[in-house]
């Protein structure tokens, strides 16, 4: 038997360009001092502000370097490739520091690469909804998980030398009306279960840079809100790092400038340097704030060595093997399985049939959090390269056709194809200069597509096509286009994103009448530079071989869920599959009930009304780049899942404990508000804490996830170690057929307490893999966070003596073994 001490050592062994951990020291604060010192006004009124959109200028009279930032958090997000990694809940959801540590290392090397300072990420605020369209960049919804994850990323990323900028400072736990929206969060849930993981992040892994969100906070934007920055941060923490708006996220001068917010990002407009310098010259700004938000610029850059070394390093490859493969990893670690009825999985002979809307391309969560990876594998690919001798395809996965066949160039539907046209002008507008009948529709390049005839800077082109089903049909359609591309149906748009922009991708579904003709239009224009165009479609849900091939299946692979497109920044998203995900789930379900359900989504999706007919269900989250090899290597059983969801999956969204106080079912207070108020009324009794308390059964609880082993728990034993501290120790024995890594994870209750706690709360959890048959004991230590809450009286976290429970399991509600100890 041996005791777990993994985390550590390949930590270390993964800091291939390591650099000590960036604390501001004496000498940094004086060298920075030293530095402002020169600066005349309009220097640091310039320099409070960014340029160029992800830049800090450069004051070469000084020689203060230029510094360069880029998004974050899943991989670099730039006008070019970079490494892909899943979602951050799929990280969360491996419970493994070593690949936190792994993502934020291999995104720091990345960035060093190509010279970047600041990555943005990682994202760390508290999973509170299912809705939430930013989830997928968080951690769940546990303030203990969502630390350790936080920490370990930064701590990876800050080892490579690139400053970690943690976001979006704090309460950000809804994107929909994201600037004028109020997250109203009592004192003591916003320190219990809020600020932790921002906590971890200064605390333990001196994160170098923290980004105020675009709401407000208690009524005041985050960006001028006091206590966040100033006396949390600042004070109680000891943050000596630079905190920055988010992009265009400042709504007044004075308030920032006098609570906190040290630089105003892409640029400064409400710190505009003109208007600052009047408001110095009458007196109503003081020199010295702005002389203390340069000062900690300043002294950041100097604890990351930014003045004294060239920060690209042109010996990491720009695409870098080691952020691939740890890129791989986090998926094979993070995807959960949720159900496998019968041991449907893992599969091993007979004929799979793969599917589903998501099967054939790498989906990711939108907006900044977006990155364009070198190389993919989809759910289709792997699975092709995890066949065998005994396991075949009973379907070739070909699903969606680029040739017209199905459709015709007349509307009186004799000729098959398509009849393009092309108009030297970005709008379609006019006579087209070129017409042809085509049987595809796919060019890239930088040439015009009808030489000397198309303008190939400046040219639109539509493709027109007829449709005419015998009976009724689905069809679903994917198009792209670099720049803008659409696709029309009877005029009506179903597929839309009409703007300059390098080549991107959505997906659509139409249901169609038997007997019926249609019209369907793909149009595109290019405003310069590389062009691109592309449109495929499936049909294969009309086509009786396919529903055959489900029918004699021994297993069917449905790929569903989100995308870029539906899930994102900026806005929040329904809790049901898409439409078309769920019609053609639905069909299959129709033909088998061997379906095995791939889901990508960043948080919780409604299962409840479809589970029960399924064979299994596998949580992919976005997977990143190569997510579909491991996928298939998951659901083969080349690895046995081991990933355990960061949050609790409920029956209904009805069932959350936040739903009353999540919009719009909130702003009730008053109806003339100013903003939007979410009153966060569930208090600490989110997740989990909430489902206990209200006594409510979810679907799948906190910490759940199967394996294709078994475990046994054995021998648990708490000692106290001095100092308030418990060493918490138990054997961990694998007893099933498939060597695997379990979490093992402790909960903690308060037995009597003066304020209302949870039942229980995540204070500690390991990963351990272990060969069949293999035991080993885990050892956990408790401190003083294991059983503090924060007393709203005091302003301060408290410990009060007494007994507390111990609870250890391999979820929140499989509860294995149980002590009690006594905290002095
Ligand atoms: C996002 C940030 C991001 C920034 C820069 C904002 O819209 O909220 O997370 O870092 O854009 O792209």
């Amino acid at each position: 038997m041996k005791t777990c001490r993994i985390f550590l050592i390949t930590a270390l062994v993964l800091t291939a360009f390591g650099v000590r951990a960036q604390i501001v020291t004496p000498e940094h604060e004086a060298r920075a001092r030293e530095l402002v010192s020169q600066m005349t006004l309009d220097e640091k009124l310039a320099y409070i502000g960014g340029y160029n959109s992800f830049y800090l200028r450069a004051v070469p009279r000084l020689g203060i370097p230029e510094i360069w930032f880029a998004d974050g958090p899943q991989g670099i997000r730039i006008d070019s490739q970079s490494t892909l990694f899943p979602s951050g809940m799929a990280l969360a959801a491996s419970w493994d520091r070593t690949l936190a540590h792994r993502t934020g290392a291999g995104i720091g090397q990345d960035a060093r690469a190509r010279g970047i300072h600041v990555m943005m990420g990682p994202g760390v605020n508290i999973y509170r909804s299912p809705l939430c369209g930013r989830n997928f960049e968080y951690y769940g919804e546990d303030p203990y998980l969502a630390g350790e994850t936080a920490a370990g990323y930064i701590e990876g990323m800050q080892g490579e030398g690139v400053m970690a900028c943690m976001k979006h400072f704090a309460g950000n736990n809804q994107e929909w009306n994201r600037h004028h929206i109020s997250s109203d969060i009592d004192e003591r849930t916003l320190n219990e279960i809020y600020l932790p993981a921002f906590e971890k992040g200064v605390r333990r892994a001196h994160v170098g840079m923290v980004m105020d969100y675009y709401g407000l906070l208690n009524g005041v934007h985050a960006t001028e809100n006091r206590y966040l920055n100033i006396d949390v941060l600042r004070h109680r923490w000891g943050f000596k790092g630079i905190v920055t708006s988010d992009w265009e996220a400042t709504y007044t001068t004075i308030n920032a400038v006098y609570n906190g917010l040290d630089i105003e990002m892409p640029k400064g407009w409400l710190l505009d340097p003109q208007r600052m310098k009047e408001l110095v010259g009458n007196g109503v700004i003081d020199e010295r704030i702005i002389d203390l938000k340069v000062q900690h610029v300043l002294q950041t850059l100097f604890s990351f060595g930014f003045f004294d070394r060239a920060q690209k390093v042109e010996t990491i490859p720009v695409r870098n093997p080691l952020s691939e493969q740890a890129a791989l990893d986090v998926e094979r670690g993070g995807a959960v399985l949720l159900r496998n009825r019968d041991d449907l999985l893992p599969l091993t002979r007979g004929k799979v049939v793969v599917c589903g809307p998501n099967s054939e391309l790498v989906a990711k969560g939108g907006g900044s959090g977006e990155v364009f990876p070198f190389v993919t594998s989809t759910v289709a690919e792997g699975m092709k390269k995890n066949l065998g001798r005994k396991l075949r395809f009973g379907y070739t996965p070909d699903l969606w056709k680029t040739d017209l066949d199905a459709f015709y160039a007349d509307p009186s539907c004799t000729v098959r194809g398509a009849t393009a046209e092309f108009f030297n002008n970005p709008d379609l507008e006019g006579e087209p200069v070129h017409t042809e009948v085509v049987h595809r529709i796919g060019y890239k390049g930088w040439e015009s597509p009808v030489p000397g005839v198309v303008n190939p800077d400046n040219y639109s082109d539509r493709y027109t096509f007829y449709f005419k089903p015998e009976k009724d049909a689905v069809l679903y359609f994917s198009a792209g286009g670099d720049d803008g591309y659409r696709v029309l149906v009877d005029g009506e748009e179903l597929i839309e994103q009409w703007s300059g922009h390098p080549f991107r991708q959505k997906e659509g579904y139409k249901e169609f009448k038997g007997g019926r003709t249609y019209r369907i239009a793909y149009e595109h224009f290019d405003g310069g530079s590389e062009q691109e165009t592309m449109f495929r479609y499936a049909d294969y849900l009309n086509d009786p071989a396919f529903i055959e091939a489900v029918r004699t299946a021994d297993a069917v692979v449905v790929c569903v869920g989100y995308d870029w497109y539906l899930e994102s920044e900026s806005w929040d998203r329904p809790f049901a599959l898409p439409e078309g995900h769920l019609r053609c789930l639905e069909t299959i379900l129709e033909h088998t009930d061997k379906a095995v359900v791939v889901i990508n989504s960043g948080g919780g999706v409604e299962m409840a009304p479809w589970i029960d007919r399924t064979g299994g269900v596998l949580m992919a989250w976005y997977q990143g780049q190569q997510g579909g090899d491991a996928i298939a290597e998951l659901l083969t059983g080349k690895i046995s899942p081991s990933g355990k969801l960061p949050f609790t999956l409920e029956k209904r969204w009805e069932d959350n404990p936040v739903y009353d106080n999540y919009y719009p079912n909130t702003d009730q207070v008053k109806e003339d508000n100013p903003y939007k108020r979410v009153e966060y009324n569930e208090g600490v009794f989110v997740g989990y804490r909430g489902y206990e308390r209200n006594g409510v059964e979810p679907l799948f609880p906190f910490g759940f996830g199967l394996s294709y082993t078994t475990f046994d728990y054995s021998g648990l034993k708490a000692e106290a170690a001095g100092d308030g501290e418990f060493i918490v120790s138990f054997d961990v024995t694998n007893t099933g057929r498939y060597d695997a890594a379990e979490v093992a994870q402790l909960y903690v209750g308060d037995v009597e307490s003066s304020v209302v706690r949870p039942a229980k709360e995540l204070k500690g959890y390991e990963k351990i893999f272990l060969k069949r048959g293999e035991t080993r004991r885990v050892e956990i230590r408790l401190d003083e966070e294991a059983f503090r809450h924060y007393d709203c009286i005091r302003r301060d976290f408290v410990v009060e003596p007494g007994d507390f429970d111990l609870f250890v399991g391999t979820s929140s509600q499989d509860i294995r073994l149980k002590t009690r100890i006594n905290v002095k």
